[in-house]
């Protein structure tokens, strides 16, 4: 592979203001007010993936938001890279908390990017990580040197559980055929601690409701001798740990996989510092499962969190009242082979066991998924590994990641494919969050890496 720092020195300028003009639409997926605005990211990344060589490009319709598929096929004798990704992104609220518009991209300079990182809602996630593989393509394609075939899938329902794109697989798994699936859509350690994400964490997510009296009541008149839903909910909530953080819902960690204690010392030897990380968060102490490190914590163990709880008065002042109803959102991170459908079960059994009488407890699931495990002995992570040591200079550390990508454990049941997890955003870039960012050297250091591993594959492929 041709040095791309020529291309680069004169390409770097566009390639940032393209990103800029794909993240100045708001695609939001999960709000329907930006339905259109959805609709127009697809129809520019079909564009992009046309301006960059792919042979064909186009909008595949579902009954969600559409597909953008295209594919440079150069030789059907050669290994064939599927490209996924994602052109939704997650609403940007709180909106106050945004030092400049969401989607009016700025170019600011970090601590941790003194270089430079681009401020915008799907900046890392996953626009800027999407659109370092066209631009990858681009100059594997204009400087002649794309080593095999390339196939692009990238979907605009990824932040809402990717419901039709399983569809979508299992009815195109001819056009979809391939050798590996490449993906930019997680992270790494640090700019100069390059890591390959090996696992990603299942989900199982609910919805549910505490419903006491038939109407909202005075809270004198009725207070102490009739169940506050909101009372009741947080209880129930409470009771889901137990004093070692433990979740206690039964039958949860049945299927949980206890990795051995080499497995947990070749983790605990990827950097970290716990000082560090507290000092990021402003917070005095971490917080967590008894008996594992912060790192497993988040990566190897499953979790249950409140993502959001509401009911009752908050608007000014004080109303005496107490609720009709209370309502709770509630995440679970998975780990491999615990099922997202059976521990949503547990769930549902065992919160409804929680509520007193006085009370009734609907349980609504929402979406879920698979976590993964990638392989580290095969082609795919040999050539990633490769790519990484020749553009950082370093060799990489495998490492488990907290997030959850559904799709990919789908991927692997229905195309028979592996996955490799090349992220390059990081931790602190606020992904989902206010102030989203993704720094313009993880962009272009993406852009000079994916060639590599296209190379490394073709060659250990052959
Ligand atoms: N790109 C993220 C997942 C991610 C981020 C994995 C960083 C690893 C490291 C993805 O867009 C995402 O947000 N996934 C959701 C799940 C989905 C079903 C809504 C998540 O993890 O909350
Ligand atoms: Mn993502
Ligand atoms: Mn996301």
């Amino acid at each position: 592979m041709q040095d791309i720092s020529e291309y680069l020195v004169k390409n770097k300028e566009r390639f940032i203001n393209e990103l800029i003009q794909l993240l100045k639409i708001p695609s939001v997926s999960a709000d329907p007010a930006y339905s259109q605005d959805v609709i127009n990211a697809s129809e520019a990344v079909k564009t992009s993936l046309l301006e960059a060589g792919c042979d064909t490009a186009e909008i595949c319709e579902t009954n969600g938001y559409p597909i953008v598929y295209g594919e440079k096929i150069i030789n059907p004798e050669l290994p064939t890279i599927l490209v996924y990704g994602h052109y939704d992104v997650q609403p940007a609220d709180p909106i106050d908390l945004w030092n400049s518009p969401p989607f009016e991209p700025v170019i600011k300079t970090t601590d941790i990017h003194p270089e430079g990182a681009i401020f915008a809602r799907g900046a890392c996630d996953d626009k800027g990580q999407m659109y370092m593989h066209v631009k990858a393509l681009e100059f594997m394609v204009k400087t002649n040197q794309l080593p095999c075939n390339v196939k692009f899938m990238i979907e605009g329902e990824e932040e809402v559980g990717s419901e039709n794109l399983g569809t979508f697989v299992a009815e195109n798994k001819e056009k979809l055929a391939n050798d590996i699936i490449l993906i930019s859509d997680t992270g790494m350690i640090g700019n100069n601690v390059p890591s390959i994400t090996t696992g990603l964490r299942g989900l199982s997510y609910v919805e549910v409701e505490v419903t006491g009296a038939n109407r909202d009541l005075h809270s004198g008149l009725y207070g102490g001798a009739v169940a506050n839903p909101i009372n009741v909910l947080t209880k129930m909530i409470a009771a889901l740990h137990d004093e070692n953080n433990h979740i206690t819902i039964p039958g949860f960690y049945d299927k949980v996989e206890e990795l051995s204690t080499e497995e947990r010392a070749e983790m605990a030897k990827a950097p970290f510092s716990l000082e560090n990380y507290k000092k990021a968060l402003n917070i005095k102490a971490v917080y967590g499962e008894k008996g594992y490190t912060t790192n497993e914590r988040n990566s190897i163990r499953p979790t249950l969190d409140v993502n959001g709880i509401w009911g009752g008065y908050i608007g000014a002042g004080a109303k005496t009242v107490i609720a009709s109803k209370a309502y709770a959102k509630i995440s679970m991170r998975l780990v491999p082979h615990q099922d997202w459908k059976e521990i949503t079960e547990l769930f549902k059994t065992h919160f409804e066991s929680l509520a007193p009488e006085g009370v009734t407890v609907k349980v609504t699931p929402h979406h879920g998924g698979q976590g993964y495990v990638t392989p580290i002995d095969n082609n795919a992570y040999k050539a990633a590994s490769k790519a990484y040591e020749t553009t950082f200079g370093k060799t990489p550390i495998p490492q488990r990641s907290g997030g959850s990508i559904p799709i990919v454990s789908l991927f692997e049941k229905e195309l028979k494919s592996k996955t490799i997890l090349m992220g390059f955003g990081l931790d602190s870039d606020a992904i989902h969050s206010p102030n989203e960012h993704f720094g313009v050297w993880n962009y272009l250091k993406g852009i000079e890496t994916i060639p590599y591993f296209y190379q490394y594959f073709a060659e250990l492929s052959e």
